[in-house]
């Protein structure tokens, strides 16, 4: 047993949110295992960006930035904070994060609990920045017109942001996900086409869910393409429940994240990969806890990938490991850099 299981045993006495505040503690007051063996070979550009490894902090770990260069430090390629919504809220009412162990998952209903893009720009505005800081924005659950709430995101993180993520795909906030259907998926794209044709560089990439279905998906993909949209991220947390063994909290409401995701959300990947045709870089996000995974998503379409559940698992030193393990995979393909196995497990 490794020395973060046997701590995990007591870091699971504790309920998962306030662990999760003592975790973001430890890494305020400089406890972080330093990982730093980067290889060319897990080094490549993404939208403009040239990211060190593929391995990303998912959105949610670090919703007020309030640790980004220590998350870089421990060996991430990148991370995403947020999401952040124009005006701080408290989230849904507690408990809403519950772990399923036998499973390796979670299921969270936290709702965008986070302090508010005044709060988190003038945080992010203070560091100097150590990696690639990606910011996720989202609306709030009082706005009426949810797409001024993405609006008014999009034009405070572009100046210092390196990329913004739009979160239309959590399940926590009630009526978010309708954003990723026909007319309301459109008028996103306009939104986001405005900036863009008034000069707006930072890249802009669509946070998806994994329940949608085939025709939304095609959908979602066409006007993406048509829009310019930098990359897609897939996927959020899920709400079905076919997945999980354990009884305890499945019937919970939320978005269920880690291993269960892992085959739904790469089927998504897979397909977003295909229908595109490779035109957009994807980011692959859900389940991942291994380099086989990483491998997997990446094979299927996926440029980088990102994870959340499994940190919770396996601890701090899984990135160190998960590096070092996929070097040597990427050797064992015999090819120049990552990047060359992007897409290579669907046939052309
Ligand atoms: C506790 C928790 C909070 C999350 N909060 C957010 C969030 O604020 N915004 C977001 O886009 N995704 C959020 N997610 C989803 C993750 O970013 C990720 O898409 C999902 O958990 C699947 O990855 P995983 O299986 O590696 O955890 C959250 C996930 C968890 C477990």
């Amino acid at each position: 047993m490794n020395l973060y299981k046997k701590i995990r045993n007591v870091a699971f006495l504790i309920e998962p949110e306030k662990a999760h505040k003592l975790a973001i503690s430890a890494l305020k007051s400089g406890l972080h295992i330093p990982s730093d063996n980067n290889s060319k070979l897990l080094k490549q550009k993404v939208f403009g960006l040239t990211f060190n490894n593929p391995i990303g902090l998912a959105a949610g770990f670090d919703k007020n930035a309030e640790v980004p260069n220590e998350i870089i430090s421990s060996g991430f390629g990148f991370t995403e904070v947020g999401t952040v919504t124009p005006i701080g809220q408290p989230g849904n009412k507690m408990p809403r994060v519950f772990r399923l162990p036998e499973d390796d998952a979670l299921i969270n209903r936290l709702g965008f609990n986070n302090d508010g893009m005044e709060i988190v720009f003038d945080r992010l505005s203070k560091i100097t920045k150590k990696g690639i800081i990606g910011v996720n924005i989202g609306a709030n659950k009082s706005a009426i017109d949810k797409l001024s709430d993405y609006q008014m995101g999009i034009k405070k993180f572009s100046k210092i942001a390196d990329y913004i993520t739009i979160n239309i795909s959590s399940p926590n906030t009630p009526g978010l996900r309708d954003l990723q259907s026909g007319q309301n998926f459109q008028e996103l794209i306009k939104l986001i086409k405005v900036f863009k044709n008034d000069g707006l560089k930072t890249p802009v990439l669509i946070k998806l869910a994994p329940d949608l279905t085939r025709k939304q998906l095609e959908l979602i993909i066409d006007y993406s393409i048509d829009g310019k949209i930098d990359g897609l991220i897939l996927t959020n947390t899920t709400i079905e429940r076919k997945y999980i063994k354990n009884k305890r909290y499945s019937n919970e409401d939320g978005g269920l994240s880690g291993k269960p995701l892992m085959q739904k959300s790469t089927k998504i990947l897979r397909d977003s990969y295909t229908i595109s045709e490779g035109k957009i870089p994807l980011i692959g996000v859900g389940g991942v806890s291994s380099s086989r995974d990483i491998i997997e998503k990446i094979r299927n379409g996926a440029s980088l990938i990102q994870l959340y559940t499994a940190i919770v698992y396996e601890g701090p030193t899984l990135i160190s490991k998960l590096k070092k393990e996929l070097i040597s995979e990427v050797e064992q393909y015999g090819v120049k850099s990552i990047a060359d196995l992007v897409g290579t497990a669907i046939k052309k």
